[in-house]
């Protein structure tokens, strides 16, 4: 990709559009590099555990946005096999990856830009909304927020994996040394080119800090938000960010038969 630059240097807010096709060229790389960061896919398993799905997931509709090639999409199976998990993300050449991968019938991918989800492809409620290292690349992220928390049934869960190192200089700099010493060579090494991965170190250190990001939750009107980091040399650098969509989840019907002992008519 070739970020476009500011006066400050800095890469200004791209729109989706280029931001797929940076990741429609780095598609075919990707998992090697995630694969080579130690603790990727363990992360997200924890934040999709974190969102307390239940049941195993059956009955559940959840929208994995930002899918990239299915691995937060692996995630949310672990945490939950039986929800049934429409994975999203604007990269046609990402989600040709994803799809590669054996899945079960429950899940399907789906090219859509996560800032302007589509009222016809998808409707809600959903029962939950995973947007892992999705954030940082939105043009309008109250906009996008607003949508997904309109999109979730009340009192259903959002979890955003994501880098946020803005609150702490030990943060900052462990990000920019573990970036410019392993990830943009490796990057490099691996597709020829490291735009990519120069974008991913600015992007971080110019996104929220973990205490803007709940107040952003917040002031979008998710409830009960919190925030829980990870471990290994990731912590404090990767969050989970959880939050839920107003009201209270749907009870059980009050004018149901009662059960006899031993009985559950929900199951
Ligand atoms: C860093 S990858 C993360 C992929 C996956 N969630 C994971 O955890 O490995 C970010 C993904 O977000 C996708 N993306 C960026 N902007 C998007 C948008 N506006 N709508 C949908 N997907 C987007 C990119 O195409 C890319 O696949």
């Amino acid at each position: 990709m070739s970020p476009q630059q500011g006066k400050s240097g800095k890469p200004e807010r791209i729109d989706a559009a280029t931001v797929a096709k940076a990741f429609d060229a780095h598609a075919r790389s990707y998992d090697k590099l995630v694969n080579a960061n130690p603790g990727y896919h363990e992360h997200l398993r924890l934040s999709a555990k974190r969102m307390g799905l239940r049941d195993g997931g059956a009955g559940l509709r959840l929208l994995d946005l930002g899918c990239g090639t299915g691995a937060s999409t692996a995630a949310l199976l672990d945490a939950v096999p039986q929800a049934e998990i429409t994975a999203v993300d604007a990269s046609a050449e990402m989600l040709a990856q994803a799809r590669r991968k054996s899945w079960p019938p429950t899940v399907r991918f789906v090219h859509g830009d996560a800032q302007e989800l589509d009222p016809v492809k998808f409707t809600g409620p959903y029962d939950g909304i995973l947007a892992a290292y999705l954030l940082r690349n939105l043009s309008d992220r109250n906009a996008a927020l607003r949508r997904f928390r309109e999109l979730l049934r009340p009192g259903s869960p959002l979890a955003v994996h994501e880098y946020s190192v803005r609150d702490s200089a030990r943060s900052r700099m462990v990000w920019t040394a573990v970036s410019w010493g392993v990830i943009i060579p490796m990057g490099r090494m691996r597709t020829g080119s490291a735009d990519l991965y120069r974008y991913l170190w600015r992007s971080v250190l110019d996104f929220d800090g973990v205490e803007a990001f709940t107040d952003r939750l917040t002031a979008v009107g998710f409830e009960d938000v919190r925030v829980q980091t990870v471990p290994g040399w990731q912590q404090h650098i990767v969050h989970t960010f959880l939050g839920r969509s107003p009201g209270v989840p749907a009870g059980p019907d009050p004018d149901a038969p009662t059960p006899p002992d031993g009985l559950d008519l929900t199951k």
